[in-house]
């Protein structure tokens, strides 16, 4: 547990911790309201984060605070439809040979992103066609909301790049903005599964002694950092914070260090991931036919 706090300046706590950050996720005096943005670089912080992940004035789910208008309702019908079609998915349907394919080191040409992003684009339109732009937009879109790069990222909120990256994403998932989140924040994650998968794969004694069960545990990371902001005062670990300071829950590095998977998707908390089961069941599936093609 971190807490930055220079009075007028900056009041932000960073939690690593898995009790700590389950506490957060727990309470409802924490939440993800974002109102008013003080101090200054809790303020640029915020404007520039909610910049970012909003579309035509709307934030996306993740952004949203816990009683917002539709946001349970949209999530847990998400959660439903994603549930519905993960035994499908576990299978390793013929849609997952692309992926199978790069797993297996067979087109090594191709790149992962655009192959990821086209079977997570097709659960919210049937006729999402990912390629090198809409790929390119996803890495605009996840490269802006990371820690860093001040000066770019105030030249790419000038010239529109930002903007224009999600206005080429949105239409291509209805306009749902859980599925813009999906295709262009949440997708980074599992990219990072999928090389994590290569890697196992290539190395045939692994190969041959993991389960598709175990691979797909060994291949989920959680995202870096959610937020959340206090709208009254209390503590979390002895800290003491106040209305108004952010906190930076650090899911992937309490996981990493604490080995605790609750993490990953937070799906004992009111934020649940709705891809809980159908992450995990999509690198099952994708693991099972880059084996099976071996007859492993
Ligand atoms: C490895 C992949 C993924 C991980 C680790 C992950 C993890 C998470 C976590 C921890 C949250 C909670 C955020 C918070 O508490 O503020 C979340 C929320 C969310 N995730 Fe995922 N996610 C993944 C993939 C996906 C995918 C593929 C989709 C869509 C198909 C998705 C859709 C969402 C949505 C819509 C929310 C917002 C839920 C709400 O609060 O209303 N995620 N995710």
């Amino acid at each position: 547990m971190e807490h930055k706090h220079i009075p007028g300046l900056v009041d932000v706590i960073k939690v690593d911790q898995p009790a700590g950050i389950l506490q957060i996720a727990r309470d409802g005096t924490l939440d993800r309201a974002f109102g008013s943005g003080k101090p200054l670089l809790n303020r640029l912080l915020l404007r520039r984060i909610l910049g970012v992940l909003s579309y035509k004035s709307r934030r996306f789910p993740t952004m949203s605070a816990r009683k917002a208008t539709g946001r349970e309702t949209q999530q847990d019908a998400l959660w439903q439809k994603l549930n519905a079609a993960a035994p499908d998915v576990r299978a390793g349907p013929a849609d997952l040979e692309p992926l199978a394919m790069w797993v297996r080191g067979s087109n090594s040409d191709a790149a992962v992103g655009p192959l990821v992003q086209q079977v997570i684009g097709r659960l919210f339109s049937p006729t999402f066609e990912a390629g090198e732009a809409t790929w390119a937009a996803a890495e605009v879109v996840a490269a802006s909301i990371a820690p860093g790069n001040t000066l770019r990222n105030l030249a790419w909120r000038l010239t529109g790049k930002v903007t224009r990256a999600k206005g080429l994403l949105a239409p291509m998932v209805g306009g749902d903005l859980a599925g813009v989140h999906a295709v262009s924040v949440a997708i980074h994650n599992v990219v990072k599964g999928l090389n994590q998968m290569r890697g196992l794969y290539r190395d045939a004694s692994v190969r041959q002694t993991l389960t598709p069960e175990m691979v797909s545990r060994r291949c989920l990371f959680a995202p870096g950092v959610v937020l959340r902001q206090a709208t009254s005062s209390g503590t979390v670990g002895g800290c003491p914070y106040s209305a108004g300071t952010l906190l930076l829950l650090e899911l992937e590095r309490a996981r990493q260090t604490s080995g605790d998977e609750s993490m990953i998707f937070l799906a004992d908390t009111w934020s649940r991931c709705p891809a809980e089961q159908w992450v995990p069941a999509m690198l099952e599936g994708v693991w099972r036919r880059a084996t099976s093609a071996h007859g492993e």
